[in-house]
C-alpha cells in the first residue's frame, strides 16, 4: 500500500500560508478555478457523491447526497458552515481555519457552486478569537485576489462569506440551532421535518457541513474521487484528522486515513500514557460517543467499526484518553455535568433526564449510592434521546449514550464504588439529594481525569 500523504495538514508547518499569495504559489485555488470554470454544479454534486465523502462533523452523513437532497426549482440557496466545534477535546476545526485558511474558502467556494449557494455563513465557536482574525483577513484577501465576489473567475457565479462569532453554546453546533442562533434567535434546535434542505436558514433552502468536510472538497476536485477512496476502510474513506488528548504525553491533532485504531493514535502519535502509566479507557470522538475499554483500543476508529464495541459512532475523532487511576465516577460525574448545563431544555426528556442522571451520579460520588441507582440510569438513559422518539435533537442520546456504555462495560466498578463509598452522613430525602451533616463530599479525584481541550469547559463551569 502507498504511503500515506497528509493533504488537509499539508501546509501547517508554513506560517506565511495564511497569504492567499502563498496559497496560490502551491497550487491552492486550482481546485476552484477548475471546478467553476470545467464543471456544472451538478459534475461537482457527482463527483462529491462518488467519492462517498462522509460528514466529518459527527454524524457521517453523505455529503453529496445531502446537496443532492436541495429542491430543484430554489431560488435562493444558503450554506452554514459548522465551525461551533463545542464537542469536548474536538480542535481540528479550529486548526484547519488558524493553520491553512485558504484551503477552507476554497473548500467553501467549492461547496457553494456544487448547491448553488450566493451567501456562506462561517459559524464559529465563541472562544475561536484567534481563528476569526484570521479568516476574517483571509477572506478580504481572497476578496481581493478574486476568488469571492462578483463572476468568480468569470464563471457568472457570485459568493459573499459572512463570518458569524457563536455565543458559547454546546447546542448551537445543532444545525438548526446554529440556524435559529445565526438569525439572532436562542439557539433552540427546530423540529424536522422540515429538514434544512427545504427549510433552513431565513426558511429558505440552506447546507449545513463541517469545515472538515468543506476542507476535504478541494482535494476530490484535484486527485479524483478514487484517489479519495483509495484511503480509509470500507464505507469510511479519505484523511481525517484526529484529535488526541486526556491523560497522554502529547495532545496532537494528526491526519491518518480513517480507521486508525486508539493504540497506534495512543503510541505513535501521543507518546503513550503520562506519567509511565498505562491506559484505563478512552473516549473515541467527543464524550457523546461513549466509552472505549482498553481491550477495545485495536477496534478501527471510523463510521463503521466503532460502533460494534456499543459506542454511539465516530463522533468528531477527539480521542480522549484515560489513565490506570482514573475512576469511571469522575468519569461520569464530569459527562453528566456537561449534559444537564448544555441541554436547551425544550424537551422534557432532555431536560429533567441529564438533570437527574447528574444529580444520580453527583450522589454516588459523594457516598449516597445505592446499588439499584445503576438501574434506575439505565432506565432514565433508555427513555431519552431521538432514538425513542422523545427529543427535538440528538443531545439527548449523546448525552444517554455513555450512560448506558459505561454502566455496561463498568457495572462492576460502579457497583464496587457504591459498596466502599458510603457516607454514614448522607442521607437521601424525597426530591432532595444532599449531605446532611455538613457538605463535603466524600474526597475525589477529578483531577485524576485531567481533560483536554474542551474538557476543561466542563471541569470549570
Ligand atoms: C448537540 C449537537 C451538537 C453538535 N455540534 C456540532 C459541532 O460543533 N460541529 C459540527 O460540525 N457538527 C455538530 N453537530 C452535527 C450537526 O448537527 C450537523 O450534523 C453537521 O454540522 C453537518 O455537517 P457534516 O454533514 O459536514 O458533518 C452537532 C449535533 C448535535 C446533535
Ligand atoms: S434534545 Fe435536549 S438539547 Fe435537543 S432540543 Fe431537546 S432539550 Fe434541547
Amino acid at each position: 500500500m502507498a504511503a500515506f500523504e497528509p493533504v488537509l495538514s499539508r501546509n501547517w508547518n508554513n506560517p506565511d500560508i495564511l497569504s492567499v499569495k502563498t496559497y496560490e504559489s502551491k497550487g491552492g485555488y486550482a481546485a476552484s478555478r477548475k471546478a467553476l470554470t470545467t464543471m456544472s454544479p451538478d459534475n461537482v454534486v457527482d463527483l462529491v457523491k462518488a467519492s462517498e465523502l462522509r460528514g466529518r462533523g459527527g454524524a457521517g452523513f453523505p455529503t453529496g447526497l445531502k446537496w443532492s437532497f436541495l429542491p430543484k426549482d430554489r431560488k435562493e440557496t444558503f450554506m452554514c458552515i459548522n465551525g461551533d466545534e463545542s464537542e469536548p477535546a474536538t480542535f481540528n476545526n479550529r486548526y484547519l481555519v488558524e493553520k491553512d485558511p485558504h484551503q477552507f474558502i476554497e473548500g467553501i467556494l467549492i461547496g457553494c457552486y456544487a448547491t448553488k449557494a450566493n451567501t456562506a455563513y462561517v459559524y464559529l465557536r465563541f472562544e475561536y478569537i484567534k481563528a476569526i482574525h484570521i479568516l476574517e483577513q483571509a477572506i478580504a484577501e481572497a476578496r481581493a485576489a478574486g476568488h469571492l465576489g462578483k463572476n468568480i473567475y468569470g464563471s457568472g457565479f457570485d459568493l459573499e462569506i459572512w463570518c458569524h462569532r457563536g455565543a458559547g453554546a454546546y447546542i448551537c453546533g445543532e444545525e438548526t440551532g446554529l440556524i435559529e442562533s445565526l438569525e439572532g434567535k436562542r439557539g433552540w434546535p427546530r423540529i424536522k421535518p422540515p429538514f434544512p434542505a427545504i427549510e433552513g436558514a431565513f426558511r429558505k433552502p440552506t447546507v449545513v457541513n463541517n469545515i472538515e468536510t468543506l476542507a476535504c472538497v478541494p482535494h476530490i476536485v484535484e486527485r479524483g474521487a478514487d484517489w479519495f477512496k483509495s484511503m480509509g476502510t470500507p464505507k469510511s474513506y479519505g484523511p481525517k484528522l484526529y484529535t488526541i488528548s486526556g491523560q497522554v504525553n502529547k495532545q496532537v491533532c494528526v491526519e491518518l486515513p480513517l480507521g486508525v485504531t486508539t493504540n497506534q493514535l495512543l503510541e505513535d502519535h501521543a507518546g503513550g500514557v503520562w506519567k509511565g502509566r498505562k491506559a484505563k479507557a478512552a473516549v473515541p470522538g467527543g464524550i457523546s460517543m461513549g466509552i472505549l475499554k482498553k481491550e477495545e483500543f485495536d477496534i478501527p476508529l471510523d463510521f463503521e467499526e466503532i460502533r460494534k464495541t456499543g459506542c454511539l459512532g465516530l463522533g468528531t475523532a477527539a480521542v480522549t484518553i484515560m489513565d490506570d487511576q482514573t475512576r469511571i465516577i469522575d468519569y461520569l460525574y464530569n459527562t453528566t455535568r456537561f449534559f444537564a448545563h448544555e441541554s436547551c431544555g425544550q424537551c422534557t426528556p432532555c431536560r429533567e433526564g441529564t438533570g437527574w442522571l447528574y444529580k444520580t451520579v453527583k450522589r454516588i460520588r459523594s457516598g449516597g449510592g445505592r446499588i439499584e441507582d445503576l438501574d434506575l440510569m439505565s432506565h432514565l438513559a433508555n427513555n431519552m434521546g431521538i432514538t425513542p422518539g422523545t427529543t427535538i435533537c440528538g443531545l439527548a442520546d449523546g448525552a444517554a449514550w455513555p450512560i448506558k456504555n459505561a454502566l455496561a462495560k463498568y457495572r462492576d466498578e460502579l457497583e464496587d464504588f457504591i459498596k466502599h463509598n458510603q457516607n454514614p452522613d448522607y442521607k437521601i430525602t424525597a426530591g432532595q439529594d444532599a449531605i446532611s451533616k455538613g457538605q463535603s463530599p466524600l474526597p475525589t479525584n477529578t483531577s485524576m481525569f485531567v481533560p483536554g481541550i474542551g474538557l476543561a469547559k466542563s471541569l470549570s463551569n
